[in-house]
């Protein structure tokens, strides 16, 4: 008896290999600065009890240490002050041995996001979201830059795809995703139509596009049958659905018909904001000790 199976490699942008591979380039990496005297050292703050926000943190301080990366966690109580979070900060920017700081979003609500981004040395910002490193992202001249973007820039250069003259779209306007992935899009010449919760006609729109790229949080908002056929689809999200599955922002079965390339949810672009959020600590370690 022979077995069929719809999903063909080639079509499926599979994350969770091309973040395995883009870890060993890292270790290798690693290994070679630490040779030269440097080791990477990645500083993780959490501030509060939210369960998801504690399983990205233990994937992180394991993924770091993995390629080699030392890596030191702060797990604060949920009633930490601002002026607390502000001063750990300020040690660990003062600290020779740590290269990137991350703190976990999102923070308590008596927590200030803004002043925490900003206080952040940017060239120790691992995420890449402090407004230097922003601002040198929009001019085109890019310094630390967000872990997902890169992370939906690079499946996206795995597809072979071109981009350049291609109609792409981004729905969601974060600036953890939307706005920084629509930016990358811009610099590498697609045509990019950044859309959101108040965008009239989306489904017109989408169907018009070459690259999609869904960050808008809800599950499976994005219909399979406004996909254009031979459209590059990479979906950001990573919702559960009422039955405790894990989906992502497009509908998954009806897209992969019309797909050219399609990435699952789980183990399409989640397993790249990891292993970019390492190799920026790698590039701030290098561009501080200059090696
Ligand atoms: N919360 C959800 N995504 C992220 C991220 O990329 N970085 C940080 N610091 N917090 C997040």
């Amino acid at each position: 008896m022979t077995t069929t199976t719809t999903e063909t490699t080639t079509k499926v942008i599979d994350g969770k290999a091309a973040a395995k591979a883009l870890r060993a380039e890292l270790a290798t990496e690693v290994a070679e600065l630490k040779e030269l005297g440097v080791t990477p050292g990645l500083a993780v703050v959490l501030v509060g009890e939210d369960p998801a926000s504690k399983v990205y943190v233990r994937n992180k301080a394991r993924a770091s240490e993995e390629v080699g990366i030392r890596s030191v966690q702060h797990i604060l109580p949920e009633t930490t002050t601002e002026a607390e979070l502000l001063s750990l900060i300020g040690e660990l920017n003062a600290d020779s041995g740590i290269h990137g700081i991350l703190v976990q979003l999102p923070l308590p609500i008596h927590i200030n996001e803004a002043t925490v981004i900003e206080t952040i040395s940017a060239e120790k910002d691992a995420d890449g979201f402090h407004p230097y490193n922003m601002g040198r992202l929009l001019t085109g001249s890019p310094t630390l830059e967000p872990c997902t973007p890169l992370g939906v820039m690079h499946l996206l250069r795995s597809t072979g795809v071109e981009t350049a003259g291609k109609d792409a779209i981004v729905i969601g306007r974060s600036n953890i995703v939307g706005k920084p992935v629509a930016v990358m899009l811009l610099k590498e010449n697609a045509t990019v139509t950044l859309c959101h919760s108040k965008t009239a006609n989306l489904p017109e729109k989408i169907a018009e596009a070459d690259i999609v790229v869904a960050a808008i949080g809800r599950a499976e908002m994005i219909l399979g049958e406004w996909i254009k056929e031979g459209a590059t689809v990479i979906d950001v999200g990573m919702n559960r659905k009422a039955d405790g599955k894990l989906c992502g922002d497009v509908e998954y079965a009806e897209a992969f018909k019309r797909a050219a390339h399609i990435t699952p949810v789980p183990g399409g672009v989640g397993p790249m904001t990891i292993a970019m959020l390492l190799k920026n600590t790698v590039s701030a370690a290098r561009r501080i000790h200059k090696v």
